[in-house]
């Protein structure tokens, strides 16, 4: 079925998203620079960009930059005068990113910062509250950055997680793979969380099957 999920990504996208020179000029450098080919999905950042435009998101953060894909559709949701902080461990990601997103026009809206996401985070509670949050970096630490999503929101607050089906791993209860293990622990900590109401959302496509967890901070 794989192929045919492409297929129909791709036709989504020929009918709804349209040539887009950053974007596929961003994956391009990607490639160059050899990072991994794990952003988002086109019809997916098109789904981040409308989701945060439909929260009125002014203030977004997001927990693993990579080359910055997801970042521009996120970016390219705020108004004049919003801005975008996004945390990412890796030096050479993050220069990558920030070439991509100069090509995109984006700098002077978005904020890349090095380091491990969760001491970003902790540092960060002068800048909250933030109205959107996609987290997509380490999958173990999952359960950790939706606290801090929690803490540095605000009632109405967005938060989006990446992978959390992972080709329907996270029903493997008996799993030693550190990611699928993560992933419970996320389910874990939303089930019955008086601090969000939350769904999550199979999906398959050209990344495959996955899914994502979508929740609002009461
Ligand atoms: N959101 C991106 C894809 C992110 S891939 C997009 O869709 O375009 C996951 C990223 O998380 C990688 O760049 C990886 O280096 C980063 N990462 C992994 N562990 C991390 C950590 N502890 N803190 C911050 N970033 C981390
Ligand atoms: C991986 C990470 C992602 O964020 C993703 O969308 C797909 C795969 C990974 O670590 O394998
Ligand atoms: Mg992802």
């Amino acid at each position: 079925m794989g192929e045919r999920w492409q297929a129909v990504d791709d036709y989504i996208a020929g009918k709804l998203l349209g040539a887009d020179d950053a974007l596929a000029t961003t994956l391009a450098n990607n490639a160059e620079q050899g990072l991994p080919p794990i952003d988002v999905s086109a019809t997916q950042g098109k789904m981040l960009f409308l989701l945060a435009q439909m929260a009125g998101a002014k203030r977004i953060l997001e927990v693993g930059t990579l080359g910055g894909y997801s970042t521009i559709w996120l970016a390219r949701a705020l108004p004049d005068g919003g801005s975008l902080v996004t945390l990412e461990l890796e030096a050479h990601h993050a220069q990558v990113a920030q070439t991509n997103l100069e090509t995109a026009g984006l700098v002077d809206k978005v904020d890349i910062r090095v380091g491990p996401a969760a001491e970003g985070l902790a540092a960060m509670t002068d800048e909250a509250p933030f109205d959107f949050v996609f987290i997509d970096a380490d999958k173990q630490s999952n359960s950790h950055y939706v606290a801090e999503a929690i803490r540095l929101g605000r009632p109405g607050t967005t938060i989006i997680v990446d992978n959390v089906v992972r080709e329907g791993g996270v029903i493997d209860a008996e799993s030693d793979d550190e990611r699928i293990v993560g992933t419970r622990a996320l389910f874990d900590m939303l089930s019955d969380n008086p601090r969000l109401d939350a769904t999550a959302i199979q999906t398959v496509g050209a990344k495959g099957w996955d899914g994502f967890v979508l929740a609002r901070v009461r």
